[in-house]
Order: structure tokens, then sequence, then C-alpha cells
């Protein structure tokens, strides 16, 4: 039995997991093992290296075929290296392949997370059957992945999809990108500013918003909390989603008109807010993009829901062996 391996990178947390390909197209999620990321490259590697050493020898029934790394950019995927992602400060030019093909002697692939995202969401979610799909992951940071004509697109030097960094407004939020940024307005930490900064007004102007009702809970805000009292009606909170949710529009109608995708997946954080989001995207949408380019693009949630960042980076190592002509 062949087993695949993922690695996932982020800012904060890493991960490391199993998959089995079932037969049938699919695959299982054998165990999965989180941590916090490790304070140096240096640390991360090793720690990451054990952990699926630990993983792989719990199932000794199947034989370790690839690893996929997937981590945020920029990256350079042929050289295997990670360059200098705003989320992982001290990591500059890190040779993460070698480690793992030293060690575990099998090909190992690094790709970027949203490329990773898409890649599953083409294989095993809601981009099913696509041959031009756009995936946006709308977490953390806002990342794209683009497979065009039937396959990934990642670019000239792996920097296709990197719609965070578009500049929307003059200023704004900055998400990891620029203040006025498609990531700063549409990312778990561009959601984060703008709901500090509109809170401020509120509480300048003597309102208590249900979410911030003092100065001190200010630097607290989150996504989640917004979200939270969006759900619950609060005007303020819903406005904050709502800005957003066009300010996604808009940039989606670049997207379908640049790309002319039939479908657009969306991860995390509109998934979560779908109800409050999507008219709001949806009007500045139609009033942005090409009727006929339109036409043919569904613009909906990714299919593997929060479960994606699991099958992100085993998607990673599935391409890799396809595009090697590997039978899996
Ligand atoms: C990075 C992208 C990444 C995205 C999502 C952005 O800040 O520039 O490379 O895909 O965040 O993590
Ligand atoms: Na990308």
């Amino acid at each position: 039995m062949k087993l695949l391996a993922g690695v996932d990178i982020g800012g904060t947390k890493c991960a490391v997991s199993l998959g089995k390909l079932n037969g049938s197209g699919g695959i299982d999620i054998v165990v999965k093992v989180k941590m916090a990321t490790p304070p140096s490259p240096e640390a991360a590697i090793e720690q990451l290296i054990q952990a699926l050493e630990d993983v792989a020898s719990q199932h000794p029934e199947g034989q370790l075929a690839a690893v996929g790394i997937s981590c945020g950019g920029p990256l350079d995927s042929r050289r295997g290296l990670i360059l200098s992602p705003p989320n992982l400060p001290g990591w500059d030019a890190v040779d993460i392949v070698t480690p793992f093909t030293g060690r575990f002697g099998v090909p190992a692939a690094l790709q970027n997370d949203a490329n990773a995202c898409a890649l599953a969401e083409w294989n095993w979610g809601a981009g099913q059957g696509c041959r031009n799909m756009i995936f946006l992951t709308f977490g953390t940071g806002m990342g794209a992945g683009l497979i065009l004509n039937g396959a990934l697109y990642a670019g000239t030097n792996d920097m296709a999809g990197e719609v965070g960094h578009m500049r929307l407004e003059p200023a704004g939020p900055v998400g990891y990108g620029k203040a006025g940024s498609f990531e700063g307005f549409c990312s778990g930490g561009g959601i984060a500013q703008l709901a500090q900064h509109m809170a401020r007004r509120a509480l300048d102007a003597g309102d208590r918003p249900s979410f911030c009702q003092t100065y001190e809970e200010l630097p607290l805000l989150s996504a989640e909390n917004v979200g939270r009292a969006a759900e619950l009606g609060d005007p303020l909170a819903q406005d904050i989603y709502r800005l957003s949710a066009r300010k996604l529009g808009q940039t989606l109608a670049v997207l379908v008109d640049v790309l002319n995708p039939e479908k657009i997946v969306i991860g995390s954080i509109y998934g979560r807010q779908k109800a409050i989001m999507e008219p709001y995207m949806r009007a500045e949408l139609e009033r942005e993009s090409l009727p006929l380019s339109l036409s043919v693009c569904e613009v909906v949630q990714a299919g593997l829901g929060e479960a994606i960042g699991d099958y992100a980076s085993l998607s990673v190592a599935l391409n890799d062996l396809i595009e090697k002509g590997e039978d899996v």
C-alpha cells in the first residue's frame, strides 16, 4: 500500500500527515499531527522529519511514496527553497526539500500553500472535473492557486496567483502586504485590522459595539470574534464583513475578466461567513465583470471545507508523482 506524506508549514502552526490513496480516486487521511511552528528553520526541519518518522513507523503496512510540502510564498519550487515568507521571519532561502528526500529516499516537492489548496480542491473538492479553476485561500492570508488548461499554473518563478498584494485602495488594512491591498480587506489579519479601525471610530463616537465595548479590547479583536458578532446581528460587525465581501467581489471580477475560469473556489473565512458575504460579493461581481465571462463561472466555497489544509500538502505529493509519470 502506498502512502503519501504531507507537510504544512505555517506562521504559527505546522502539521505532518499521512494519506492513503483509496483506489477510487480519493485519499484517506491516516494520521495527522500538529505542532507549533518551531522558532528556527533548523529546528522546524528537525522536528517535522522526526514527526514524519514517528507516524510512518506507526504504519509499517504502508510504503511511503512521496512527500508534499506546502508553505506560503515566496518560494522556489524547482530548487525546493522557502525564500522569505512574511509569516516566517528568519526563514531565508531555506532548502526544505533535500532534508526530506535525504531522510526518506522518496521524491519530495514544495508548493505554494494556495496552489496546494487549489490542487486539493481540484482533486477531491469543489473543483473536480474543472479545466479552469481558481482557488482563493481567504484565511490568515490571501493567496490564489490557478488551475489553467487542466494543470497547475505556478508562473515563471512561482509568483502566479499572488493576488493578495494587489492594491485596491490607496489606504486601508494591510494583511501581510500593502495598505489597502486585497489581502488587507480579505484575510483574517486584515479583517481584524479593519475591525480595530471601525470599532475605534465607534468608541470615539460614544458607541459600544457588542464585540468591543472598551478601548482595551481593540487589540484582542479577531476575524473570528467579529464574525460571531456579525452572525448574532451586530450591525458594525456585519458592515465589516460586507466591506470585505465587496472587495472580494471587486477582485473576483478582475480574475473572471482576465482568466475566464469556470469555477472560483473560496476557502476558510468565506465559507464561514458566506451568508453575510455572498450577496455583497455577488452584487459587486455582477456590476464589475464581463457578463459573458461571468455567465460560465460559478463561485463556491471550498468543498473540503475547513479540512482543506489536511489535503493540500498531500495533493502536492500526488501531483508531483503524476508529473513524474509514476503510477499512483
Ligand atoms: C502570500 C502567498 C500565500 C498567501 C496565503 C500571502 O501573503 O504572499 O504566497 O499563498 O499569503 O497564505
Ligand atoms: Na499561488
